[in-house]
């Protein structure tokens, strides 16, 4: 039906005849003439219809927004003055000779041109469909598709086996609630969607197809975030017979090169730095290292000070008492503005959020503002040198059980940096290693810092004895604070795999039960394997520069995980639930 699209056609064209389809974007009626941009997959393309085609014009005429038309006409130069500078094709036009409307369309709910301003997602979701027409979303997808196709390159010429692996299985633990899909088959028993293809993958290796990849889609059900949707897609990756560094170069190399092709972006090796580093100085396992700010541990020096806010957690083995120092922020902060900040830190759980403004440091105590100096005096100047504090820095102050401060203080710190333009760098890519294997629960319970396959960096005794402090062989690739991907070498020793099994209270039975798949295969000869998984939603979001995820997914889903569109999850009728064994009851409050 065409012979180009419109919007790559460019001054080479001149003097050709073309057939073009699309979608009129603007219409603009000059006296007599007639204007259309119209848009297809290529951009956007200004035909000029004119009287002296009386049919074409008369089509031209009944024309409006959106209307999907068909159309022959020669492709020429816009007369001078009437160029437009800002659009590709702007120094071309074409004249139409022969123009058909295709279609008709309503008046679209929403402009898709440049009107489009301050449109609500709810109804850009609701009309995805027109949504993604905005040549803006295009690009975004243009974009993906470009990457996914890089990536593919990539592992393909690193030997690696496009594998696909089941959606309808049994639960695979990466920590969030499973999507679950009733039997009809099996009254009364379940399939869960995978919440990643974790064990496939590592049963892969067991099989010896020594290097797979797949861009899966994962399902969890947990909450949603900008950058969290309930399905998403990884670039799952598992490797046989190599190291945690040989996997860490590889993943690495992948993103090395997707920024440079891509974006032409030459990122210099990755830093590596370990959990507990990035804890210490940024309060977070995926620390924003564009921001120039740290905190500082004070505990040891405030730990007998009057003020129990602060000795309180100091003395709390699971306590942690931090300064943050904001050079200038003096001066830069108003007082409204802290207390908006302390507001901001309540979210974590934050009691409070004091602060020192070092007004002048050579009049010693008197030279500060502070509700806290007065409770602290013996120790004020020390903590001051600890934090290397100038005039006109404001130094705030975080004290609370660790994970508190931490998530804290660790966001203020994201916060400043933002709200104050601290930036340094536009990208800042790391690993973050050394992960622990295990978390405590809020109920005194351990868990996975990552999956309960992932390997320790201790031995078998150390681990049944101390949990808490055994590491593992983990890492996570961070982008400008975002987790990208993780991964790490797995175990492959029954002994080993039964005793992570054990820490974490599974039993005997119930991992036979559940893994009983996996602990067999371990029994068959298993290879030394691991792997990783980026979560490809993110890293284009970050390489678009879009501010969520579903910016970049064609259907995504809705913070409260519906789809607008088709109105999922929707009820089904008795019949089927009837079939599948199910009664509905009132949900448990
Ligand atoms: P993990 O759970 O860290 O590891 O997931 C890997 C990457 O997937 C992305 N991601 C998400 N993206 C969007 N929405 C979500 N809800 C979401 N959850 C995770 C993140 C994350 O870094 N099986 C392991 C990988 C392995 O060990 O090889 C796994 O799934 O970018
Ligand atoms: P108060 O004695 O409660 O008036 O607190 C004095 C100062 O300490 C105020 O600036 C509070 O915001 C701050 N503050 C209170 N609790 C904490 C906390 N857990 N961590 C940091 N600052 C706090």
């Amino acid at each position: 039906m065409r012979s180009h699209y419109g919007g790559e056609l460019n001054s080479s064209h001149i003097g050709q005849t073309v057939t073009l389809c699309g979608w009129v974007h603007r219409r603009r009626d000059h006296g007599g003439v007639i204007f259309l941009d119209m848009r297809d997959r290529g951009g956007l393309i200004q035909i000029v219809i004119d009287p002296d085609t009386p049919e074409a014009f008369a089509e031209a005429d009944r024309s409006r927004t959106e209307y999907v038309l068909q159309l022959e006409g020669r492709v020429r130069e816009r007369y001078a003055g009437t160029e437009n500078s800002s659009m590709p094709t702007g120094m071309i036009e074409v004249l139409a000779k022969k123009l058909t409307v295709l279609a008709t369309a309503d008046t679209p709910p929403f402009p898709l041109n440049d009107d489009f301003a301050n449109v609500g997602e709810e109804v850009r979701l609701k009309y995805r469909f027109l949504d993604l027409r905005r040549p803006e979303m295009l690009e975004r997808f243009q974009f993906r598709s470009q990457v996914t196709s890089k990536i593919r390159q990539y592992l393909d010429r690193h030997q690696f086996l496009d594998v696909e692996t089941p959606v309808l299985t049994r639960a695979t633990p990466e920590g969030a609630r499973d999507y679950l899909v009733p039997s009809r088959t099996h009254s009364g028993a379940f399939f869960a969607l995978p919440q990643s293809p974790q064990l496939f993958k590592q049963l892969l290796m067991v099989a010896g197809f020594d290097r797979y990849y797949q861009i899966a889609k994962c399902f969890r059900d947990e909450d949603l975030r900008a950058d969290r949707q309930p399905e998403f897609t990884q670039i799952d990756i598992e490797t046989s017979f190599m190291t945690d560094e040989q996997i860490m170069d590889l993943a690495e190399g992948m993103a090395r090169e997707l920024f440079s092709d891509l974006m032409h972006i030459d990122f210099p090796t990755f830093p590596r730095m370990t959990y507990d580093e990035a804890i210490r100085r940024f309060g977070s396992d995926k620390p924003d290292l564009r921001i120039p700010l740290e905190l500082v541990d004070i505990a040891d020096l405030v730990k007998d000070v009057s003020f129990k806010v602060f000795s309180g957690p100091a003395q709390d083995p699971r306590g942690r008492v931090v300064a943050l120092r904001l050079p200038g922020g003096a001066e830069k902060l108003t007082r409204g503005q802290i207390d908006e900040y302390t507001r901001y830190v309540s979210i974590w759980g934050a009691k409070g959020l004091a602060y020192i403004k070092v007004n002048d440091l050579s009049a010693g105590i008197e030279g500060l503002q502070s509700p806290i100096v007065k409770h602290m005096e013996p120790v004020v100047m020390d903590i001051l040198t600890r934090v290397q504090a100038e005039n006109g820095d404001l130094i705030f102050f975080g004290a609370d059980r660790a994970k508190v401060v931490n998530d804290a203080m660790g966001a203020l710190r994201i916060r400043l940096g933002h709200d104050l333009n601290l930036l340094t760098t536009t990208w800042a890519p790391l690993w973050v290693v050394d992960f622990p294997m295990f978390e405590e629960t809020d109920e005194g319970k351990w868990t996975s810092c990552h999956h309960p396959f992932t390997m320790p960096r201790c031995e078998l005794e150390v681990l049944t004895q101390n949990p808490g402090a055994a590491k593992s062989v983990a890492y996570d690739m961070v982008l400008n604070g975002t987790e990208i991907g993780g991964g790490s070498l797995r175990i492959y020793n029954v002994d080993m795999q039964k005793a992570v099994f054990r820490a974490l209270g599974i039993g005997e039975e119930e991992a036979q039960e559940k893994f009983g798949f996996l602990l067999d295969a371990l029994r068959y000869g298993a290879p030394p394997h691991g792997g990783l998984a980026f979560g490809l939603d993110r890293l284009i979001m970050l390489m678009t520069g879009s501010s969520s995820i579903r910016d970049v997914i064609a259907f995504p889903k809705t913070k409260t995980a519906e789809c607008l569109m088709t109105q999922a999850p929707a009820p089904v009728d008795a019949r089927q639930l009837r079939e599948l064994g199910i009664k509905l009851r009132e949900k448990a409050e």
